[in-house]
């Protein structure tokens, strides 16, 4: 099968993915890094920075926090197969859940194959808020913020012109009342400011403009206003992918395709039915999209908090995505609010973060946000498709197995035929590893260790290579 690659300058080749990482899992770490460089096309900078050897920019790094006394390592991976809107990538994720990267991978291959992830991205729409108190009547309060609209757009945007001249900035006032949270109370008034902030994530660009529009906003009131800051909500900035995979090709863990297929819509029928349920679907969503907005520097916090109360926002907490099942295909549908950026603070420092943008051929944020949402629904089919058919264990077990192989000191080319040995055992232990290990060393297991079993995730870890 032959597959598109987006190399560094974001040029398409024909190169099929398939040969660039054949076998990648079974390098050694040496061997990973010096492919990732040759076939991606890094310099050694960038290498360098992917791979975490920042040598003199430590230090930058670094000075990003008071009091530091370290960097803390979480393993950097690469997410495979993954293809959007017809461009192949290769994910950077930084995650320490072992079984991430390898599901990501897989779903994401199997999407692939049937013509991958369409997804599209909203302009990069922030929302910054105005906390207004003690306005009198609440009728005089609105009307006057609304008279003033062009006037507070023109002093929101006299503190960053650059983005004026681009045509973002802030572009829309909006007042809302609330209901008192104590009954009986005052409403609260609130003022909305709608800010494009292009390629920023936006808390710097749109707490500002809060903080320099809120003394003006008290004299048009006549109120006290408190809090003046970015909300991270950001439900005018959201990200939409949807793919759409033939039932015939889903069969797996004994099951037809039709099964499979009927196991992933039930599961998302159950968290659409239940907040307990959907909280879990979600989580498994955010395992793809927080890894790798770990390692393209992005404030996950933010994402978090957005992709939940988003979630939430029809009055119920529901899930992010929904399957159903169509014409002989299972199709799925993620939506979710997405505030990337590609430059500002931590982002401009990180030789990581650098890199990992690099390798994704430098996208800008809509782009980036397209990346992200298809890694979170690719991760969203793989945990589904496993809790509908056999459950999730027998693949973590698996990945765990390999984890455990490697850690006592299996040479690559060992580390498969040990895990399938402790998961064939039930016996996924380090004790058990070294062993098996110890025996193999000196010839005697080596023998008649089978190659791995053509079961679960181990048989679909054999197809992604
Ligand atoms: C585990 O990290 C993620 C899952 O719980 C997701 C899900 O339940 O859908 C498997």
């Amino acid at each position: 099968m032959t597959d598109e690659f987006l190399d560094t300058q974001g040029v398409r080749g024909d190169r099929s993915t398939q040969s660039v990482f054949a076998g990648f899992q079974r390098l050694s770490l040496e061997e990973r890094r010096e492919r990732v460089g040759v076939e991606l096309g890094l310099d050694a900078e960038a290498l360098s920075g992917l791979t975490g050897e920042q040598g003199p920019r430590m230090q930058t790094t670094l000075s990003a926090v008071e009091s530091a006394v370290g960097l803390f390592s979480l393993p950097l991976g690469l997410g495979l197969h993954l293809k959007v809107n017809g461009r192949a990538y290769a994910v950077p994720m930084v995650v320490e859940e072992p079984s991430v990267i390898t599901a990501a991978s897989f779903a994401a291959k199997l999407v692939g194959e049937a013509g991958g992830f369409l997804a599209e991205a909203d302009p990069s729409l922030m929302l910054g808020q105005i906390q207004v108190t003690r306005f009198g009547p609440p009728s005089f309060a609105m009307a006057r913020v609304l008279e003033a609209r062009t006037e507070l757009l023109a002093l929101a945007n006299s503190l960053h012109p650059q983005l004026a001249e681009e045509g973002a900035g802030a572009r829309e006032v909006e007042v809302r009342l609330l209901p008192s949270p104590e009954p009986g109370m005052e409403p609260l008034l609130v003022v909305h400011v709608h800010v494009d902030t292009r390629e920023s994530q936006g808390a710097v660009v749109v707490d500002s403009m809060m903080e320099t529009l809120a003394p003006r906003i008290e004299q048009l009131t006549g109120g006290k206003v408190y809090v003046r800051a970015l909300t991270h909500l950001s439900a005018q900035c959201l990200a939409r992918a949807r793919c759409s995979i033939p039932e015939r090709t889903l069969g797996d863990f004994g099951l037809s395709g039709t099964e499979v297929a009927e196991g992933v819509v039930q599961a998302s029928r159950f968290a659409q039915a239940d907040p307990y349920r959907a909280a879990a679907h979600n989580k498994g969503i955010m395992n793809g999209i927080d890894a790798l907005a770990l390692a393209t520097g992005q404030d996950w916090r933010a994402i978090e908090a957005g992709a939940h109360a988003f979630a939430a926002l029809r009055g119920r907490y529901g899930p992010l995505s929904v399957w159903r099942r169509e014409a002989g295909n299972l199709v799925g549908e993620l939506q979710l609010p997405l505030a990337l950026g590609t430059v500002g603070g931590t982002l401009q420092s990180h030789p990581g973060v650098q890199s990992a943008l690099t390798l994704l051929g430098r996208p800008n944020a809509r782009e980036l946000a397209c990346i992200f949402v298809s890694v979170g629904l690719a991760q969203n089919l793989a945990a589904l498709r496993e809790l509908g058919a056999a459950g999730v264990q027998r693949g973590h077990m698996a990945v765990h197995a390999r984890t455990v192989a490697s850690s006592v000191g299996a040479p690559p080319e060992w580390v498969e035929a040990i895990a399938a040995l402790l998961v064939q055992e039930g016996e996924v232990k380090p004790d058990r590893a070294r062993q098996v290990l110890d025996r193999m060393r000196g010839g005697g297991e080596a023998a008649s260790l089978a190659p791995p079993p053509p079961t679960g995730d181990l048989r679909r870890r054999e197809d992604l290579e």
